[in-house]
C-alpha cells in the first residue's frame, strides 16, 4: 500500500510541475498557449521558436504609448534610447515568455487575472538595466500605481516630483523590484548559471530560460527549490517496493 501512495505522490508532483513549464499568463495580451511566431518583430524575436505574444503585441511592445497598456515612458521628459531599450526587452519579456509558470500569481486587478511575482532576475540584466537609466527621469517608484490617467496617459501625480532614477532608485534593486510592485526579485545569480532568469539571451544557444523554470517548478514558486522533497519521494518508493513481500 505505501507503495502505492509513493507512486501516487510522485505522479501528482511531477504534474505539478509540468503545469507550471511552457504556460502563457492570464492576462491581457497574452495567448491562451505558446507557440512559434515567426513574425516577431525587434527586440522581442529572441521568442520566435516559442512565444506567448502575437507579432501585433511585439511591435506594440517598441512604441511610445502603445496600444498595448497606453504607458508612457516619457512622462519626466524623453527617455534615451540607451535606456528605454532595457523596458522595451522588459515588455517582450513579459508579453513573450513561456517560462514564468513558476512566478505566475492570482490577481484581482481590473484587466488580468495573472501577474508574475518575485521572477528572479539576473544581476547582470538588472544592474545593466539601472546603469543605463541612472540619468533617465521619472516622477515615481512603483508604475503600476498612482498615476493620473484623465488624459489617456499616465501623467505624473500632483505633487510627484521628476528626479533622476539614480535618487528614485538608489540600487539596482530598488529599480528591479519597486517598480512594477514586485514582478522581479533582484537576485546575484549569473547569467548562464541556469538559476536566474534573463531578460537579454543569445537565440543561437536556445533560450536559456527553459531550464531555469524546470528548475524553479521542482520547488515552489518564490521559495528556493526543495530539491531533496522529490529525492526522499524516491527513497521511499525504493524502500516500499523492496519491502514489498506481497508483489516478491
Ligand atoms: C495591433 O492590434 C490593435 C487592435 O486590433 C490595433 O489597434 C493596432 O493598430 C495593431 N498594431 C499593429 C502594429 O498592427
Ligand atoms: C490630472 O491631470 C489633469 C490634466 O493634466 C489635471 O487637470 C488634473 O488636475 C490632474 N489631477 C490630479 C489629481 O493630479
Amino acid at each position: 500500500m505505501a507503495s502505492l501512495w509513493a507512486v501516487l505522490a510522485l505522479l501528482a508532483l511531477s504534474s505539478a510541475q509540468d503545469s507550471l513549464l511552457n504556460i502563457c499568463m492570464d492576462a491581457q495580451h497574452h495567448k491562451s498557449k505558446p507557440g512559434p511566431e515567426g513574425q516577431l518583430y525587434g527586440q522581442c524575436v529572441l521568442w520566435k521558436d516559442n512565444a506567448c505574444c502575437t507579432a501585433n503585441t511585439s511591435i506594440e511592445a517598441h512604441r511610445d504609448q502603445s496600444y498595448l497598456y497606453g504607458f508612457n515612458w516619457d512622462h519626466c521628459g524623453a527617455m534615451a534610447q540607451r535606456c528605454k531599450r532595457h523596458f522595451i526587452q522588459d515588455t517582450c519579456l513579459y508579453e513573450c515568455s513561456p517560462n514564468l509558470g513558476p512566478w505566475i500569481d492570482q490577481t484581482d486587478s481590473s484587466w488580468r487575472r495573472q501577474r508574475i511575482l518575485n521572477v528572479p532576475l539576473c544581476r547582470e540584466d538588472c544592474e545593466q538595466w539601472w546603469e543605463d537609466c541612472r540619468d533617465a527621469s521619472t516622477c515615481k517608484v512603483n508604475w503600476h500605481k498612482g498615476w493620473n490617467w484623465s488624459t489617456g496617459t499616465n501623467q505624473c501625480p500632483r505633487g510627484a516630483m521628476c528626479q533622476k532614477f539614480k535618487y528614485v532608485f538608489p540600487t539596482p534593486a530598488d529599480l528591479c523590484e519597486k517598480l512594477w510592485s514586485h514582478s522581479y526579485r533582484y537576485t546575484t545569480e549569473r547569467r548562464g548559471g541556469g538559476r536566474c532568469i534573463q531578460m537579454w539571451f543569445d537565440p543561437i544557444e536556445g533560450n536559456p530560460n527553459v531550464a531555469v523554470a524546470q528548475y524553479y517548478a521542482r520547488g515552489s514558486a518564490a521559495d528556493p527549490p526543495r530539491s531533496p522533497a522529490p529525492l526522499a519521494l524516491l527513497a521511499l518508493l525504493g524502500s516500499a517496493l523492496l519491502g514489498a513481500a506481497p508483489w516478491g
